[in-house]
């Protein structure tokens, strides 16, 4: 079936794509051809066949099975079959003209509760990533998409810090086995969202919810990350090792000195808690006004394992968030009226990616280059006719490629790009209902269809193949 939307595709710039209001404009950046583009997804979002080849339970297996979790009901047991489906989905980023894929490895896949390899399923992985390195895409893969294996949380998940060595085992098991097929190694997905979401508001699983579990929970993912990435650089020097964080731009409702503040502590909260201890070795002074007494246990050297040096630094940018003061030592969230939303209710607002990027850029001595590791929307898309006009999503992406353009010229090092998502998938807290792909996958029978804006970034790519 995706075979049958692919061959369709015409990547050529025909009549079915009218005018192109994707294309990047002459002279910018983005046209030359070691600016990378890729697409992004994770395990369990796509993959389903929870149950299979050995797979252990994760947390998010948990939670999406408990009522009220995740919105309808809906959980990854199937997803988008990508765990059969693998080879065609490989063949549809190729034929896209992708020239990287990012993608998650599924922990409870690959390892049993001794800490055994399950070869099941890294056979799994070589296959895929073998034949995305024959289709000449480059490997970008995620150690910690937030698939913990449940076993792990019943013994305190990362609340405990015997995760942080379990955690390394993990990654000494991969990079010896896939050394190799691996351009990229990324240790963690969003170690603010583990944490904060996970661990301090209940939002995301495991669903507990205390802030200093919050806090203590991001320390051991960081400290993992720190233990993870060492041995990452001695079993697969070849490799790029870096960590994706999420970052959020918040800006002030008033100019006055108090709203301004509130827009710091905002970025303070979402960005410098886990790039500070990153490119700094420490954590932000301002987090402990905000946060008072809810410092986590640090020990003796733990701030020089984190604050190792990165190959890269991998940067997700959705939205900006406004904020006023709370009166007190806090922020809350003004939403702005009459501003251009997505299907999640957040703002579009590329100046932000541009604004954060350069911020980085003058406040952090030790940034590496970055790669944008996901930006994207959602969309309420429908197949109509067998095609799905993306419009909102083309527009999207144009404005913050074009932001990344800026930011490049302003000095930012920035080496890439991954479009959020390659198929609509599942959306966490939301399910089914979001759809962020720039490939339509119909979840009934698992047909994907190519949106119009995955023919624009493809007809784009192609073109500037040709020009190189
Ligand atoms: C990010 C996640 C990713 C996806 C997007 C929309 O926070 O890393 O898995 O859900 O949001």
């Amino acid at each position: 079936m995706a075979q049958d939307a692919v061959e369709s595709l015409d990547v050529a710039g025909g009549s079915n794509l009218g005018g192109d209001p994707f294309t990047p404009a002459a002279g910018s950046a983005l046209w030359r051809k070691h600016f990378l583009i890729g697409a992004a997804t994770a395990s369990y979002q796509i993959e389903g066949a929870v149950n299979e080849d050995g797979r252990l339970p994760s947390i998010w297996d948990t939670f999406s099975a408990t009522p009220g979790k995740v919105l309808h009901g809906d959980t990854g047991e199937h997803a988008c079959d990508h765990y059969h489906r693998w080879e065609s989905d490989v063949e549809l980023l190729a034929s896209l003209n992708f020239e990287a894929y990012r993608l998650s490895i599924a922990w409870p896949r690959v390892m049993d509760e001794a800490g055994r390899p399950n070869r099941k399923g890294l056979d799994f992985y070589k296959r895929l990533l073998g034949k995305l390195k024959d289709k000449g895409l480059q490997t970008f893969a995620t150690l910690y998409h937030w698939d913990l294996p449940q076993h792990l949380e019943d013994r305190g998940g990362w609340l405990n810090r015997d995760i942080v060595y379990r955690f390394a085992d993990y990654a000494d098991l991969m990079s010896r086995e896939l050394a190799g097929h691996v351009d990229a190694w990324m240790t963690l997905n969003e170690p603010w969202c583990s944490a904060f979401l996970g661990y301090g508001n209940g939002h995301h699983a495991p669903g507990r919810a205390n802030l200093r579990y919050a806090v203590q929970a991001m320390h051991h993912l960081l400290l993992a990350h720190g233990e993870a990435l060492a041995v990452l650089r001695e079993n697969d020097p070849a490799s790029k090792k870096g960590i994706v964080a999420n970052v959020g731009r918040g800006t002030a409702n008033t100019q006055s000195a108090a709203d301004t503040h509130a827009a710091h502590l905002f970025e303070v909260q979402h960005n410098a808690w886990i790039l500070d201890p990153l490119l700094k070795g420490t954590y932000p002074a301002d987090l402990w006004t905000l946060w008072p007494g809810a410092e986590p246990l640090v020990l003796d050297g733990d701030m020089q394992t984190i604050g190792a040096p990165l190959d890269f630094l991998g940067i997700n940018y959705y939205f900006r968030t406004n904020v006023e003061s709370d009166g007190a030592n806090g922020y809350i969230e003004v939403p702005l009226a009459g501003v251009e939303r997505t299907q999640m209710g957040w703002e579009v607002y590329p100046d932000g990616l541009r604004d954060l990027l350069t911020g980085f850029h003058r406040n952090y001595r030790a940034l590496p280059p970055i790669y944008i590791t996901e930006n994207g929307m959602a969309s309420d898309d429908k197949v109509d006719n067998g095609h799905v006009d993306d419009a909102q999503r083309i527009a999207f992406l144009k404005r913050h490629l074009a932001a990344v353009d800026e930011a490049i010229a302003q000095g930012v090092d920035v080496r890439g790009y991954f479009v959020w998502s390659l198929l609509d998938n599942f959306e966490w807290a939301y399910g089914y209902e979001r759809r962020f792909g720039v490939v339509h996958v119909d979840y009934r029978t698992q047909q994907r269809t190519v949106k119009r804006s995955a023919q624009l970034i493809s007809k784009f790519l192609q073109e500037r193949a040709a020009r190189a």
